[in-house]
């Protein structure tokens, strides 16, 4: 089947990253438009990395951003990083609150109290001014839910990781699910039942790029044109038209963020 026309909305991705220092400027100049892709949100991880998607999205008229700190880059942070948040967010193209979340995976990069007090600081910052929150969920779905129960944000839970049940206790709290490269791997078997069970109009679609390159390019850098491997795996798998998924994707994306 000839997808080349699939539009690409990607949900979830680090053009910040080292790993895009050689040829940032053509592949988001030139490169991935040409390929389908109308839209990337790009996540701030650390404060340089907040500052950076900042100029992204001014730079670039299809580029939006979230800001935010990651779990694994809260151990240390300058005394004002809330309000710097906080102030980042008035920017024009700044449309959530980004990535933040729990990593019980590398407890060494921060120890899980300092996770929860980052994360529920940003939720609270995040549920206060109205933005949506773009939530990682790495091995902590207990500790992320209960902190999404007593915050009640908007928002995505990106490269979902959990069960089926797990996503629909999601998606009760009325958040998104965002799915991307594990689809496609073997052996993904929580990440298929979910990308079959989750209704159409909670999904959103997203690379994390430069990680989680969808097969058959796994364990290479990753960029959103390649989602359309993604859409197409979750379409078979719904046994729905890929067109359909592309469309009900961009649509949920625009709506969770407010984007025109
Ligand atoms: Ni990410």
């Amino acid at each position: 089947m000839n997808n080349k026309t699939l539009p690409i909305f990607d949900s979830h991705a680090h053009y910040d990253s080292e790993q895009f220092d050689p040829d940032r400027e053509q592949l988001l100049g030139e490169v991935l438009p040409r390929k389908g892709v109308v839209g990337i949100l790009n996540m701030g991880s650390d404060m340089p990395g907040c500052e950076t998607t900042i100029a992204l999205a001014r730079q670039f008229p299809y580029v939006y951003g979230a800001v935010g700190v990651h779990p694994e880059c809260a151990r240390e942070l300058p005394g004002d990083w809330l309000e710097r948040v906080e102030t980042w967010l008035q920017e024009e193209k700044i449309v959530a609150v980004g990535e933040i979340g729990l990593d019980y995976h590398w407890l060494d990069a921060c120890p899980k109290e300092r996770q929860q007090e980052v994360f529920a600081a940003q939720l609270e910052l995040a549920a206060r001014l109205g933005y949506p929150a773009v939530i990682h969920d790495r091995e902590a779905h207990a500790d992320t839910l209960g902190l999404l129960r007593r915050y009640r944000p908007r928002g995505v839970v990106h490269c979902f990781s959990g069960s089926a049940e797990t996503a629909r206790e999601t998606v009760a709290l009325g958040l998104y699910i965002g799915l991307g490269g594990v689809v496609t791997f073997k052996n993904a078997r929580h990440a298929v039942d979910v990308a079959r069970t989750v209704p159409l109009e909670r999904l959103l679609v997203e690379t994390d790029a430069p990680y989680m390159a969808p097969v058959p390019f796994r364990g290479q850098r990753n960029d959103s044109s390649l989602i359309r491997y993604v859409i197409e795996k979750i379409a078979e798998i719904r046994c729905e038209d890929p067109q359909t998924v592309a469309n009900a994707a961009i649509e949920n994306t625009k709506t969770l963020f407010h984007l025109p």
